[in-house]
């Protein structure tokens, strides 16, 4: 039977394949998966439920329920100065996951060259590849806190690419960008008229300076397709909310795909959402203290312990160098898994890139990251000299 050469040719993603190994282990710490360890604020819970029992369980308007899409600019003002027509510019969709599948389908031709700076995000390469296009990774270094600037983009500038991913802060590496280095960035995106489709998950969790939207530089909102969502700053993975933003005809585009694929995200997510956005900054503060604790203590343990890392200014990972151990990170984390029962992802889940590194989140205890830490301190003592 043929199937689609495009679905079979991209690669599973490697952090599912490296967790197949964790499932059925006992006693595992975890710092793997990148999802907040906070429940939902009760009032945004509470708001869902309140909802279903009002008898709130219909479709709605495909592009999402106005008075939502109402408060997401209301919010973007109010937060960022940020200006999107509730109307006509913004979709909401099912997790920044839908809303940047339907941003590339919307945009990519076949063989459109989309330029990606590695490592990144598990899914933005398969599904560049999976709309005809492809990706072009610019490999980010530690030295530069794996941040891009301009004058990457100009070297990659040759193949004539279309379009740029941007994720900010980052995952896998917490880089995230001031203000002064998006716009260098700017500069080069505009020289070389590239649309820019900006991840910006992980905007309200920055820890040593404020997050500034892509879209607010000068003369980039009309080349910009902004995305953001619920499941990190207001620990609703599991919701599966989101939204995109950018100029109408785009927006048109996505969302006549949304139209008939998704048709409208789910009712009582976005019931909650509203209320997330209303009355949920409180929390956010709040979580986003508690993950700042985090990453001093886990920054400061990985230094110790032999594990070279750079401070990450935003999200939740830590990403230090393994490269000292003469392990590959796909080695180091499997004897990691099986001689200390710590689970953390191979820099490599995230391009080839991430090779001398590994992923580890801090959204987890501190407890945990305490215990996780002293076996880390463990194992490498078998593997390197010095400690
Ligand atoms: C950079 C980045 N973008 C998008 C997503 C997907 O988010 P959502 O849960 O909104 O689909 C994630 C989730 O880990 C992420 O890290």
């Amino acid at each position: 039977m043929e199937l689609s050469k495009l679905a079979e040719q991209i690669p599973p993603s490697g952090i599912r394949a490296f967790f197949d190994l964790v499932l059925g282990m006992k006693d595992v710490i975890s710092l793997g998966v990148g999802e907040p360890d906070f429940v939902t604020p009760w009032n945004v819970r509470e708001a869902a439920i309140y909802s279903l029992e009002e008898g709130y369980t219909s479709y709605t308007s495909n592009k999402g329920m106005f008075e939502l899409r109402q408060d997401i600019s209301r919010f973007l003002k109010h937060r960022h100065g940020l200006e999107y027509d509730p109307e006509n510019e913004i979709l909401v969709t099912v997790g920044v996951s839908e809303a940047f599948d339907l941003a590339l389908r919307a945009l990519i031709n076949p063989r459109d060259m989309v330029l990606i700076p590695e490592p990144s995000y598990v899914s933005y390469g398969s599904l560049v590849m999976l709309c005809g296009g492809t990706p072009v990774s610019i490999r980010t270094l530690p030295a530069n806190g794996f941040k891009i600037s301009g004058r990457e983009i100009n070297a990659h500038s040759g193949k004539r690419p279309k379009a740029l991913i941007l994720n900010d802060p980052n995952n896998p590496t917490g880089a995230a960008y001031r203000k002064e280095e998006l716009k260098d960035i700017a500069k080069a995106v505009e020289k070389h008229n590239l649309i820019m489709i900006s991840d910006e998950i992980y905007s309200e969790l920055t820890y040593d300076f404020d997050h500034t939207p892509f879209p607010c530089l000068p003369r980039m909102k009309e080349r910009t397709i902004y995305l953001n969502g619920f499941s990190k700053s207001y620990a609703m993975t599991g919701w599966r909310i989101g939204y995109a933003c950018g100029p109408k005809k785009i927006m048109d585009l996505m969302t006549k795909i949304h139209q008939y694929t998704i048709m409208c995200a789910p009712i009582t997510a976005q019931m909650a959402a509203r209320e997330a956005l209303k009355n949920g900054e409180r929390s956010v503060q709040e979580m986003r203290r508690e993950y700042r604790r985090r990453r001093e203590f886990v920054i400061a343990g990985l230094n110790d312990i032999g594990l070279s890392c750079h401070k990450p200014e935003g999200a939740f990972y830590a990403f230090p160098s393994i490269r000292r151990t003469g392990l590959s990170s796909l080695d180091f984390s499997r004897q990691l898994l099986k001689k200390e029962k710590v689970a953390v992802v191979p820099g490599t889940a995230f391009g080839p890139a991430g090779e001398g590194h590994i992923r580890i989140s801090y959204a987890s205890s501190l407890d945990n990251l305490k215990e996780a830490i002293s076996r880390m301190k463990r194992f490498l003592r078998g593997k390197c000299s010095s400690n």
